[in-house]
């Protein structure tokens, strides 16, 4: 019998979608195809820190369960032994939001030199920021939202014309949506039209970033795409976000009351949207360099049907009802080989990346 394959699932984490994760691990821990595979699980908690193993067995198996003993990781050894952990094969993190998904977990395996599943760091740190993300879908032919960014120092002065309401509607138009840049779970985004509600809206981001967004709001359906893989990424179907009227999608829509927001897959949508969606979103992928993962969302514009593209997500939710292994399994690959497919997908960057000379040959 050959060796199973020891996989660290690293889940948790001190973000807004702490909770989405501990579900996403929970799930992958029930689904893995364990001919295969040995999950270690590895859970970091919402203030930071790391629990061990068993700890970790417990919230997976009862999400509600409360760590009784952290550890406060402060360097890399003291990350290993603290968690206790055997030797691990490849890292599986389902942490979302800030230090999981913005390159910075993956900048540690990196340095522990292991192969890990999704997005390298590079790919997460520019789809983490959304200004990047705009930039880079902007250069490959991709319609995004018309923006100005705002940063930390320009919202501090006063007199800046870009807190000017009416400076930026001439730009923009009046009809604009507000949000941090690095974010997400739509966490400090808001839908503005006046004076008033900019600078509260300002502020509010601001609460969550040293940069943010101000963009044209885009009137139209939501749709959301998954891809998956290296060199040749497969592309999913399409899903589709039904708002209620006059709501966007918000922090609760997402995760508290599912009786405002539903996700239709496959969306229904004409052959040949559905064809643009799906090339956009392999263009941006490739665009921002992903690898492994990644779900991205555009706005099919009211009107015209211009595909226009909203973010990118390195790790969007993974539990069995989320959108992306939804997308899969209506695509024909169930959520036990999805699973399997990832994981196969880090360690082929892995293999690959070991071939490269890191120093003159
Ligand atoms: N420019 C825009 N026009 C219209 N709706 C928007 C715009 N930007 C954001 N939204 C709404 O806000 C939600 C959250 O914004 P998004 O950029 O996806 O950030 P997050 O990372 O928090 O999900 C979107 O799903 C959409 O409903
Ligand atoms: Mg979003």
């Amino acid at each position: 019998m050959t060796k199973k394959t020891q996989v660290g699932l690293i889940f948790g984490g001190n973000s807004s979608e702490y909770r989405v994760s501990i579900m996403s691990g929970h799930n992958i821990y029930k689904a893995i195809d364990k001919d295969k595979f040995t999950v270690h699980p590895i859970w970091i908690t919402n203030d930071g820190y790391f629990a061990d193993e068993d700890e970790s067995l417990k919230v997976l198996k009862n999400p509600s369960y409360q760590v009784k003993n952290p550890h406060k990781v402060t360097n890399i050894s003291n990350l290993i032994e603290l968690t206790n952990l055997p030797e691990i094969d490849i890292f599986f993190p389902i942490v979302h939001g800030n230090l999981g998904e913005d390159g910075s977990l993956q900048g540690l395996f990196r340095v522990l030199n292991k192969p890990f599943v999704g997005d390298d760091v590079l790919a997460a740190a520019v789809t983490m920021d959304k200004e990047f993300t705009k930039i880079l879908a902007q250069r490959a032919g991709i319609p995004v939202a018309d923006w100005i960014s705002v940063k930390r120092y320009e919202y501090n002065d006063k007199n800046n014309d870009k807190l000017n309401y009416n400076k930026v509607s001439q730009k923009l138009g009046k009809d604009l949506f507000v949000k941090p840049s690095n974010q997400g779970s739509s966490v400090g985004v808001n839908h503005v039209t006046n004076a008033e509600d900019y600078k509260a809206a300002l502020d509010d981001a601001f609460k969550y970033d040293d940069k943010v967004l101000v963009e044209k709001t885009i009137h139209g359906t939501e749709v959301e795409t998954a891809v998956l893989g290296n060199d040749k990424p497969i592309v999913s179907g399409v899903g589709q976000i039904i708002n209620a009227k006059g709501t966007f999608y918000t922090y609760k829509n997402k995760y508290e009351d599912n009786s405002t927001s539903k996700l239709q897959i496959p969306a229904d949508l004409p052959a040949d949207v559905v064809k643009k969606v799906r090339s956009n979103a392999l263009k941006v992928y490739q665009a921002t360099e992903c690898s492994g993962i990644a779900r991205v969302d555009s706005t099919l514009q009211d009107g015209d049907n211009k595909v226009v593209l909203t973010e990118v997500n390195a790790l969007p939710g993974f539990t069995n009802i989320s959108m992306y292994p939804k997308l899969f399994e209506q695509a024909g690959i169930s959520y036990i080989d999805l699973i399997t497919r990832l994981i196969e997908a880090g360690q082929e960057r892995f293999d690959h990346k070991k071939t490269l000379l890191h120093k003159l040959g």
